[in-house]
């Protein structure tokens, strides 16, 4: 993998706009995570070749694969969010059926070759083509053991619907986010709105971690816009190799006219928008657009943009943003600027029960990945994480027996003799 890096970076920059310097991050952070999957299935098997003792019977419990495990990653990330769950279904011991998402396709060309030498054939199948046209035949068979997809939650409905015995299916999903930032009263007004920047606009806020709304305190509103504004209007546009650029042209079809309407609905209800350079777009570039005075009774208050957009919403009590969450139909996470304790205490209560991460004083995002990332309600099913991941891709079994002289000699003799895989006590170094 390592050796095809430039090939790699230089793919994703074409096919989906990523600037060069998120391009290496992107693969440079998934050859660290699979490193540490890789540590991480080796302490899983020294410590899984213990035996454990219970009310006379002993036993030793090991992880065994699912099945087949059904690959489907994001364009977004189309390396680093396949490859995250591709490897530890393998290291698990599945077979996969991996299917690259609709754009970051030519980057899997590269790496074919190391597939090929490294595992043998039969064991990851790459499927092209679209995921309704190509994925589901194969979920209709009832084949597929775990489905692990990063997409719309109506598409994962779909998917899982076709499945003959849905109770044989595991399914690790990262769904639809519109995740609020909220910058209370007496937030650290810098630190507050470049986060901000960074969590709405990095890779032109096509991230499911995204801030996709910011609401701000009344007090603060002004202000915080007026830099906002500022922080907007120095980010470099251009082609993704261009040193410094940070805003780039979008990869999906049809994506600009949506965001045009956005836009336009917003106006329509009552927003403005604040930046000199917002609102504008060509082709598939759309400008990073700062709108203000959005209200629920506008699409961008409710819908993921998945794009250059920042609504800014002006609150009166920290209730608002609550209810928001609460009654919003995604519960990824939620980002808080502020100091006061008596204020953030009782509203990460709150939150906690709402979203799957809560960061203080920074930017929405997915790691480090020894974290959790999961998320409530339509935001995901399952946790992914060097940890959990392994655990996704895998099921319990295990060899228990009456803790008898006869037995332990039996069993002994299969550890001795080898005879089983599975009881074992042979481990990787
Ligand atoms: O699009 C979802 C990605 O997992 C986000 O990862 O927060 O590190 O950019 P990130």
């Amino acid at each position: 993998m390592l050796a095809v890096r430039t090939e790699v970076v230089d793919l994703l920059m074409w096919e989906i706009g990523k600037s060069e310097a998120d391009a290496a991050k992107e693969f440079d952070r998934t050859v660290d995570y699979l490193r540490d999957t890789i540590r991480s299935v080796k302490e899983m098997d020294r410590n899984a070749v213990r035996f454990g003792e219970d009310s006379g019977f002993v036993a030793q419990v090991r992880r065994v694969p699912l099945g087949v495990s059904l690959i489907m990653g994001p364009y977004n990330y189309p390396l680093n969010e396949t490859f995250t769950t591709l490897f530890p279904a393998l290291l698990m011991g599945n077979t996969v059926v991996f299917k690259p998402a609709k754009y970051g396709v030519l980057l899997v060309a590269p790496l074919l070759q190391a597939f090929c030498d490294s595992f043998p054939p039969g064991v990851v199948n790459i499927l092209f083509g679209k995921g309704r046209e190509t994925v589901s035949d194969i979920m209709a068979s009832g084949k597929i053991s775990v489905l692990s997809f990063i997409g719309t939650n109506q598409g994962a409905n779909d998917l899982k619907r076709l499945h003959p015995h849905s109770h044989r299916l595991r399914a690790v999903l990262g769904l639809d986010a519109k995740n609020p930032g909220i910058t209370l009263a007496d937030a650290d007004l810098d630190l507050a709105v470049n986060q901000t920047l960074a969590g709405a606009l990095s890779f032109n806020g096509q991230r499911c971690t995204a801030l996709k709304i910011q609401w701000v305190h009344r007090s603060l509103h002004d202000a915080f816009v007026a830099r906002l504004i500022e922080g907007v209007e120095q980010l470099q546009w251009g082609a993704p190799w261009d040193s410094g650029v940070k805003i780039t042209a979008l990869p999906e079809h049809g994506k600009t006219d949506y965001l045009q309407a956005l836009v336009d609905d917003a106006l329509t209800r009552g927003a403005q928008v604040a930046n000199p350079s917002g609102g504008q777009r060509s082709a598939t570039f759309y400008s990073p657009t700062v709108l203000v005075g959005v209200t629920s009774a506008m699409r961008i208050y409710h819908e993921e943009q998945f794009g250059p957009i920042v609504p800014v919403v002006a609150f009166d009590d920290v209730s608002e943003p609550l209810n928001y969450l609460i009654e919003s139909p995604f519960g990824q996470q939620v980002s808080i600027f502020g100091r006061d304790t008596k204020v953030i205490g009782p509203l990460v209560d709150a939150c906690a029960h709402q979203v799957g991460r809560i960061n203080l004083n920074a930017q929405a995002q997915r790691g480090p990945d020894a974290f959790p990332f999961t998320g409530r309600k339509d935001s995901a099913e399952g946790t992914l994480s060097v940890h959990d991941a392994l655990r996704a891709f895998s099921i319990r079994s295990m060899v228990a027996f009456p803790a008898t002289s006869a037995n332990k000699e039996v069993v002994s003799a299969v550890l001795r003799e080898r005879t089983s895989s599975f009881l074992s006590t042979d481990f990787y170094l």
